[in-house]
Order: C-alpha cells, then structure tokens, then sequence
C-alpha cells in the first residue's frame, strides 16, 4: 500500500505505519490525515494484519498539527473544521478493532500527543517528549488534548501541561501512565514488535472482544460495561477458537487459532 505522507510495511501480522514528513518532524498536514484515514481503512480490511504500530521517520513521532496550514484557519468555521477533521481521523484509530500500538520514538508534541493518545497502548524511547504546546500558540488543543489526556493522566497534570505548554520526559510520561514502557532508540520497535506477535497469537475475535468491552468502560456506565462484556463474552463462546483454546487446554497442547 502506497501513500503520499505515511511508509507502510506489514511484518508478520503487523503493519507498521511510519509517519514520513521528517523535514517536517513529521507535523499532521491534511494530506497526513487523508492517508492516515485511508491507512485505517485498509487496515480494517486486511485479514492479515492483527495489530499496528505507528510510529514516526526521523527524530519526531509527530510535532503537532502543521501550523502553516493552521495559520491559515483564521475564522470560527475554518478553526472548527480543522480540529473536526484531525479529531475525526483520530476517533477512527481508537475505533478500530484492531490493536493500534504508539511507538513513540521522539517529539509527540500537540497533534502528536493526542495522535499517540488515539492510539490504544503507547511505548516510548528514551528520547521521547511528550507535550501539549497548543498554549504557546494562543490555542487550545483541537484533537482530544482535553479529553484523552485527563482520562490518561488525571484532570491535574493534564490541565497543568495543557496550560503550560511545557514537555515531559519519557521517564515522567511512564510515571503518569501516559506510556506503558520505555526502551532504547535501537530497541523501540523490535520490542512493540514482541508485544505485537504475542497478541497475534491469541484468538483475534477475543482480541477484538477485549478491545470493543475495555473501549466501551471509557465512556459506558458500569453496569452497562458488565453487560456489553458479558454479551462480548457470549458471543465468544459460540466461536471455534473459543472450543480450540479450552480444548487445548484440557489436552495439555499448543492451541491452534482460526481466526473463527
Ligand atoms: N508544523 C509545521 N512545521 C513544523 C512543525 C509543525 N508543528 N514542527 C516543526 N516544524 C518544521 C519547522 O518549521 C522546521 O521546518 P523548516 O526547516 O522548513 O524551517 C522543521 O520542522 C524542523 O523544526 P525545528 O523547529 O527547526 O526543529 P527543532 O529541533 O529546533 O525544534 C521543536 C523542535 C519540536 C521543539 C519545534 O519544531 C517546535 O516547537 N515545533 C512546534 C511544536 C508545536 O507547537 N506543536 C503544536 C502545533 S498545534
């Protein structure tokens, strides 16, 4: 799959999404949104591919939305569309019912951040920064800085990076729970890549139960969550992986996963 913006290779059931503007520092123009939107779809549609990592070329993960093109949105409508439009691109990452994995291997700076935070786990490299500059700027973050981060972080130090603009390290980002871990600059995407082909080799239409049930306690009133995973959990019974893997498991073997 070719695209203008993004490099895309898949390497054992993963596809592996690289943003790819790094004179740029990988900043979000719309052309980075249609292909990422695209990208979606695609992913979506190949049986292949389990999980993504998305990550970016060169010293950045992403440094934002572009801001020449930002520059140019100066009226209420203009600035409504384009926070719409980042933000609709990002609610499809978090849609997908595929694990779609951050490897955040440099500056994940406004669009950058909540890019990271669309996605459903995030890893850093040690030479990650994290911020929500918007602030700097004269604006405010327009693609779920205010939401996704409060509910990663809590409402304190979200409000605080998001009043102050300033960046964390990837150390204080782990702290915060912001990323699940860190690793070398060499290491980042090998190790998501363990990650990856250990959640390959569960049975994917559990993989995708757990995905859909854990999204839906974001939003979702606790009681409503426990019913949705205990229909999830019905569902799921009446698969062939799910008699495949307690099979396995009473005849002290290996499952073998369909996918069915
Ligand atoms: N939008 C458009 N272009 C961007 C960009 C962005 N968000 N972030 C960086 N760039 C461009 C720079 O304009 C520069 O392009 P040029 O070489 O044509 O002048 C290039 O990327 C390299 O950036 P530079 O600022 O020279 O790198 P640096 O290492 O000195 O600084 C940052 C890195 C991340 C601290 C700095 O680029 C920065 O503050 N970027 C903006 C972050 C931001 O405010 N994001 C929120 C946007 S809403």
């Amino acid at each position: 799959m070719e695209f203008q913006t993004l490099l895309v290779s898949i390497e054992k059931n993963t596809a592996l999404i690289k943003l790819n503007r790094p004179d740029k520092l990988n900043a979000l123009s719309k052309q980075v949104f249609d292909d990422l939107n695209s990208c979606v779809d695609w992913i979506e549609g190949n049986d292949d591919i389990g999980c993504a990592i998305l990550t970016g070329e060169g010293k950045a993960f992403a440094a934002g939305a572009d801001i020449k093109e930002l520059n140019r949105s100066n009226s209420l409508s203009l600035g409504r569309q384009f926070s719409e439009y980042g933000s609709r691109v990002m609610e499809k990452i978090f849609n997908l019912n595929k694990p779609v994995i951050a490897a955040v291997n440099g500056f994940a700076l406004g669009g950058g951040c909540e890019l990271a935070m669309s996605c459903h786990m995030r890893y850093a490299s040690e030479k990650a920064k994290f911020g929500q500059p918007e602030v700097n700027l004269g604006i405010i973050p327009g693609y779920g800085g205010t939401q996704r981060l409060t509910k990663l972080i809590g409402f304190g130090k979200a409000l605080e990076m998001n009043l102050t603009g300033d960046m964390i390290n990837s150390d204080e980002a782990k702290r915060l729970g912001l990323v699940n871990d860190i690793y070398s600059p060499e290491s980042l995407i090998t190790e998501v890549q363990k990650i990856c082909d250990n959640i390959n080799s569960k049975a994917p239409l559990a993989v995708s139960a757990i995905l859909e049930s854990m999204k839906s306690s974001l939003e979702t009133g606790y009681r409503d969550g426990l019913a949705l995973e205990s229909r999830k959990f019905g569902e799921i019974c009446a698969t062939e992986d799910f008699y495949e893997g307690t099979m396995a498991f009473l005849e002290k073997r290996e499952a073998v996963f369909k996918g069915s």
